[in-house]
């Protein structure tokens, strides 16, 4: 027999890591866990516990404890009395607690990669090469953020107690992504890892007292769902940042849209993973084994749906079977498995679910032959091919090693197959052409795309979702300011309530001659009667009648939401040209300004109106001047790549304005929104709706492509609770009182539409580092994250 020849038949022999030191680590804890609170381990309230369980081998590992509301509140004190000597912590200092975290983790790295594989299954070459490393790199890279605080976001404090969620996939490195952030920036923090994987939070925990973090600062409260239900309604929680299901992350949108909390979510996927024709199969194939065999394919960013060009789909298919067939799935503490075990019973049994469904269906199933393990938890790499792209295991996230392939012709179907689920989190783009490749990705709704390669992460670059699979990224810039919060944002008062002129039932009537004034609505960049047929009567500071407003409703919202959503001329325009536009508005508001002037001070006194037009025909030159500015980054992370960290629009925002600044509120909001390429559907204030009149008269005049903006005036209750609901509207900005900020988080909660408002605070829209600048353009983009290769 030839070395080659043998070298293809030789088996593999057993390659286990050595689980001494971890298994010696759960014995000298003698394998049960409290909760670590305030610096200490402390037992839980109601002395419920828990099992964490091997998935590989059915043993019980430890014994954990089940945190009760009143665990979460001993914790969210502790948290909360850390607070203010752990923020004014200089950031030097607390950069170098970052940094000793990151050194313990490498000297325990060893530890802690066994012990993840044991509590989560995963096989030990991916905690001990990837896991770890990356929960390494992230700590390091964020004591260079708690260093550079001060002088990189001037003017910006940490948003306080944090309270934090995190999945079992990733358990260590979600910790990571969590913690290394909120305390660079000043945060403290109490942290829930999920039920199936609590173990390496809690080795965590004895990292904060080996390098002596300051007690409260980090908390870690196991338990399961009700446990983070209790974290999440906690009163004293400033934000709550969420990973996990869709339907989970749903509840807690629902579940803060009452308070103050800041909300990031990092939720589910259903990524495709796209091979163009004359893309490097063999590459390829390889990028699909790390897309969705990578932890058993329970990764919320998995290439879990195969797109491939028709005519390389059977060459491709071919080759990824072969591949498939030299898998290993077996015990994860073998050094040479690809494949280690299912977190838990209720995930095989989701996988077997989705599969048979699949089938059903009319997939067609393919498995390599392979003998799984006699016990613990596996299933074997599944190939669905023949997939109907709207069947359930094209549609939903399955999270286990299940890949589901279609076929498409053009580049055109490929992206609309791409975007035609309701996630968007990640993509894999493969082509050898880099125009296909980036033109491609720049049309997929996702927050990373990566080009000719799959699954990298790093802590410069920003990680999170478009559409249903969330908001906010973590990691990098993008991911820092998720915990930090304007200085005088924090401290602004909360907002008197305007009642004055407010429309009311009482003064709506039908649309008759007679009035000086009567404006209309606005949509598609025509002026429009309303739905309704009525409209109502607006009066001027001295109750005089200044005109009627159009009574706006639920039809001319969807109205003005279709024209907005057609109107992709504008997220199409370049930067420059969005700023030409501006320009232009600018000008013709110095050109009206007088006539606008006279009409507005009826509403608001000379004074504030001369203000207002001059603030506004400022404001309008900073947002053009802004529109070509505000622009993205190039991360280098430690790889042959860059990631280029794109800002895009968010797509279309409805807007609800403030009563006290009918123009310069309604401009300081919406020049930001159109600014950075969105479009939008603006609801005036109901104080003094006419202004609608002006707008559209400067609007018509400036080359804003009809359907940019849309004018709806009425009931800003009822207009906004359209707008929330509205699947096709996927942000709202809601600068009212506090009653409108939490119906307006309320009736997001179907699309999971992002949501920005004052909390009700009031509002300097005279004060330019109040009212314009980076914290609504920040509001106004979500980043993408496009990874090409570079260099060699
Ligand atoms: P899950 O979303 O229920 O759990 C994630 C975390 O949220 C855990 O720590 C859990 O204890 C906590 N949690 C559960 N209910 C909660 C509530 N009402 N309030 C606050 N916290 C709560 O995910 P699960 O049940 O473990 O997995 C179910 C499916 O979710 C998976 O099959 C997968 O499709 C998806 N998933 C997605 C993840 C992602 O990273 N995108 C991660 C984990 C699961």
């Amino acid at each position: 027999m030839s070395i080659a020849e043998n070298f293809l038949t030789m088996e593999y022999g057993p390659a286990p890591e050595d689980a001494k030191e971890a298994l010696g680590w759960l014995d000298r804890h003698r394998r049960h866990f409290g909760h670590f609170i305030a610096g200490t381990w402390q037992e839980p309230a109601e002395g419920t516990h828990f099992d964490s369980i091997d998935p590989a081998t059915g043993e019980k590992l430890a014994t954990v404890s089940q945190g009760s509301p009143a665990d979460i509140d001993s914790a969210v004190r502790a948290a909360r009395s850390a607070f203010s000597k752990w923020q004014a912590t200089p950031g030097h200092e607390r950069a170098r607690y970052l940094y000793a975290v990151a050194r313990a983790v490498q000297r325990h790295s060893r530890r802690l990669a066994v012990l993840e594989t044991l509590d989560n299954g995963k096989p030990i070459r991916e905690s001990r090469d990837i896991d770890i490393p990356l929960v390494t790199r992230h700590f390091y890279h964020h004591a260079g953020w708690a260093q550079l605080l001060d002088q990189e976001f001037p003017g910006y404090t940490a948003c306080g107690v944090v309270g934090q969620i995190i999945p079992w996939n990733f358990p260590l490195l979600m910790l990571a992504w969590k913690i290394a952030p909120a305390l660079a920036s000043g945060n403290t923090l109490v942290l829930k890892p999920a039920e199936f994987t609590p173990l390496t939070a809690l080795a965590f925990a004895e990292i904060c007292q080996e390098i002596g973090l300051p007690a409260g600062v980090v908390n870690i409260v196991t338990g399961d769902g009700s446990t983070g239900e209790a974290l999440v309604k906690h009163p004293d929680v400033d934000k709550i940042a969420f990973t996990g299901s869709t339907e989970v992350g749903r509840a807690i949108r629902g579940a803060t849209a009452s308070s103050h909390k800041r909300l990031s979510l990092e939720l589910g996927g259903k990524s495709p993973f796209v091979v163009f024709e004359d893309a490097d199969l063999d590459s390829a194939v390889e990028g699909l084994v790390d897309g969705i065999w990578f932890n058993q394919g329970q990764v919320c960013c998995a290439g879990s749906r195969l797109l491939m060009q028709e005519s390389i789909a059977e060459a491709l298919l071919d080759k990824l079977q072969q591949r498939m067939g030299t898998l290993r799935v077996g015990p994860p503490l073998d050094k040479a498995i690809d494949i280690g075990a299912i977190v838990a019973p209720v995930q095989l049994d989701r996988i077997r679910r989705l599969v048979d469904q699949g089938i059903a269906d009319g997939a067609t199933c393919w498995q390599p032959e392979l003998v799984l393990p006699s016990r613990g938890l596996f299933f074997p790499p599944t190939l669905l091919s023949n997939v109907h792209p709207a069947s359930l295991v094209a549609q939903q996230e399955i999270f286990g090693p299940v890949l589901a392939a279609m076929s498409f012709r053009t580049p055109a179907e490929a992206v609309e197959l791409a975007n035609n689920t309701l996630y968007g989190l990640a993509a894999s783009v493969w082509s050898e052409s880099i125009n296909v490749a980036l033109h491609v990705a720049a049309q997929i709704k996702a927050g990373v795309v990566w080009v000719n390669s799959t699954n990298l992460f790093d802590a410069s670059s920003g990680f999170g979702g478009y559409r249903e699979s969330g908001f906010g990224r973590e990691g990098g810039r993008e991911g820092l300011v998720e915990y930090l919060e304007p200085t005088w944002f924090k401290n602004a008062p909360a907002g008197r309530t305007s009642t004055r002129h407010t429309a009311s039932k009482e003064n709506a009537h039908e649309l008759g001659p007679g009035i000086d004034r009567t404006v209309k609505l606005y949509i598609g960049g025509k002026q429009a009667r309303p739905d309704s047929g009525y409209s109502f009567e607006v009066y001027g500071t001295n109750r005089e009648l200044l005109g009627e407003a159009p009574l706006g409703n639920r039809k001319d919202i969807r109205n003005a939401v279709e024209a907005a959503r057609k109107a992709s001329a504008w997220s199409k325009a370049t930067a420059h040209t969005r700023a030409q536009v501006l320009y232009y508005v600018a000008e013709n508001l110095s050109l009206r300004a007088s006539e606008i002037m006279v009409r507005l001070e009826r509403a608001v006194g000379r004074r504030q109106a001369k203000k207002e037009v001059q603030l506004s025909i400022e404001r309008s030159f900073a947002y053009a001047a802004w529109a070509d500015k505000f622009d993205g980054a190039v991360h280098n992370p430690p790889l042959r790549m860059i990631a280029n960290a794109m800002h895009e629009p968010i797509g279309t925002v409805g807007i609800i304005c403030p009563n006290e600044v009918p123009l310069l509120g309604l401009l300081s909001l919406a020049l930001p929104v159109l600014a950075m390429g969105n479009t939008a559907v603006v609801v005036p204030c109901e104080t003094y709706p006419l202004i609608t009149g002006d707008l559209y008269q400067l609007f018509d005049t400036s080359d804003l492509p009809g359907g940019a903006v849309n004018l709806v005036t009425g009931y800003t209750s009822q207009l906004l609770k359209t707008l929330a609901e509205h699947d096709d509207v996927d942000a709202i900005w809601c600068f009212a009182d506090a009653a409108s900020a939490v119906a307006a988080k309320a009736g997001s909660v179907g699309n999971l539409k992002q949501v920005f408002t004052n909390e009700g605070r009031t509002i300097d829209w005279f004060d330019a580092k109040q009212g314009e600048g980076r914290w609504f353009l920040q509001h106004a983009i979500q980043v993408k994250n496009i990874w090409v290769p570079y260099g060699e």
